[in-house]
């Protein structure tokens, strides 16, 4: 039997984590550039969010050959970045190295593959100059032309204006040193600052001082492997690192009778603002938010009739508010295009972290 571990698991508080695990040996180069984009955002008065996405790993091995992972593409960060873009947001784009990306994600390899848009075109022969060919161009097909220079146009702005900052990670240790050093940055915008952490963060991991150095051998049966729970880091992140932020945490659940307990649990727990519970089958055309009492909606979702969910499932539970936010699987937008429930998520989002800044003040 081959085993990663002997001994039995440690628990690991957010503090002793930091005391145990090493860094990421790009942080400090990746904070300077957070400092500075900060820096910038900040004397142009502008609000900021950070955005995370896509899964993080956790490497069985310290030479990694092998690492566990989850589903996670980055979907729902990738599209909420545009959607914060396009309402007036900096973004700091915090994600899984190769996850979907804000605006490259509508050519997905997968989905909808960048080659498939493009035409080669042989212009006629010259007769001028006999001996040489043409040479071919490129150009995109038309139905495609105007989606593309919506989605490059906004692209190209969101670079040049420096309004998107992307940053890195691939590994849970990765993304834990990474998320609170960024907090500790953005913690100076105060009240401007969301947090919007959409990454699907794994719950357990192996420290270092129990991994393997090489290659786990076969041969000796079957692995037993032993994890340890990574700490919960909404709370330090809550209580010492920008306690005046605006955070939103994503729950999610294969079982849908668990979200909203869940969901208030963790507001509970941690002291955040926001739980947006999605079941994994229905994320991309249901979410329900869970807020503290104190924050009621305070604008309404911009949706067809059809689409909203009956009264009697919002409403005050507890110390809490609940309200459902869908749209029609099959729905399309005005040219016809799929329509996107992070649009949705974004604008109320937007609406009541305003209200959170103007009850406790912008970054003053
Ligand atoms: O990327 P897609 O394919 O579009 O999928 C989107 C999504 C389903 C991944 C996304 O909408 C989502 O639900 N993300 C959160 C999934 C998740 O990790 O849930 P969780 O129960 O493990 O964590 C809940 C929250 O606690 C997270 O917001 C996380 O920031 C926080 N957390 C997690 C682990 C940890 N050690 N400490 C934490 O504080």
């Amino acid at each position: 039997m081959a085993s990663t571990s002997s001994s039995s698991t440690t628990h690991f508080s957010a503090e002793s984590y930091f005391a145990t695990q090493l860094p990421p040996p790009t942080l400090a180069h990746d904070i300077d550039g957070v400092r500075a984009f900060v820096a910038r955002q900040r004397a142009a008065g502008k609000k900021v969010v950070l955005v995370t996405s896509g899964g993080t790993t956790v490497p069985l091995e310290l030479n990694v050959v092998r690492f566990l992972d989850n589903f996670s593409a980055g979907t729902r960060g990738a599209t909420s970045a545009e959607y914060f873009l396009k309402a007036g947001y900096a973004v700091v784009f915090m994600h899984r190295q190769f996850s979907l990306q804000p605006f490259s994600r509508h050519y997905s390899h997968s989905t909808n593959p960048f080659l498939d848009l493009l035409e080669i075109e042989t212009p006629a022969p010259s007769s001028s100059v006999a001996s040489t060919s043409p040479t071919p161009d490129i150009t995109v097909t038309s139905t495609q032309r105007a989606d593309l220079l919506e989605i490059l146009t906004s692209y190209k702005h969101a670079h040049t204006s420096g309004l998107l900052h992307t940053l890195t990670f691939v590994t849970v240790n990765d993304y834990l040193w990474l998320l609170r050093a960024v907090a500790q940055e953005l913690a100076v915008l105060k009240h401007s600052v969301l947090y919007y952490l959409a990454a699907a963060v794994s719950d357990f991991f192996l420290p270092r001082q129990k991994m393997s150095e090489h290659k786990i051998q076969s041969g000796k049966g079957s692995l037993l492997i032993e994890m340890d729970q990574v700490p919960k880091i909404l709370k330090p992140m809550v209580d010492e690192w920008s306690p005046d932020g605006f955070v939103v945490s994503f729950k999610l659940e294969t079982d849908p009778t668990l979200l909203i307990p869940k969901a208030r649990a963790a507001l509970a727990r941690y002291g955040h603002q926001i739980v947006i519970g999605n079941d994994l089958n229905r994320r991309k055309h249901e979410v329900v938010f869970v807020a503290r009492a104190a924050q009621p909606p305070t604008v309404a979702p911009a949706l067809p009739s059809s689409d909203l969910p009956s009264s009697e499932e919002n409403g005050d539970v507890g110390l809490n508010t609940v309200s459902w936010l869908r749209i029609a699987p099959d729905a399309q937008d005005v040219r016809g295009r799929p329509r996107e429930i992070e649009e949705d998520i974004v604008r109320e989002l937007v609406g009541r972290h305003q209200a959170w800044i103007d009850r406790w003040g912008g970054d003053a």
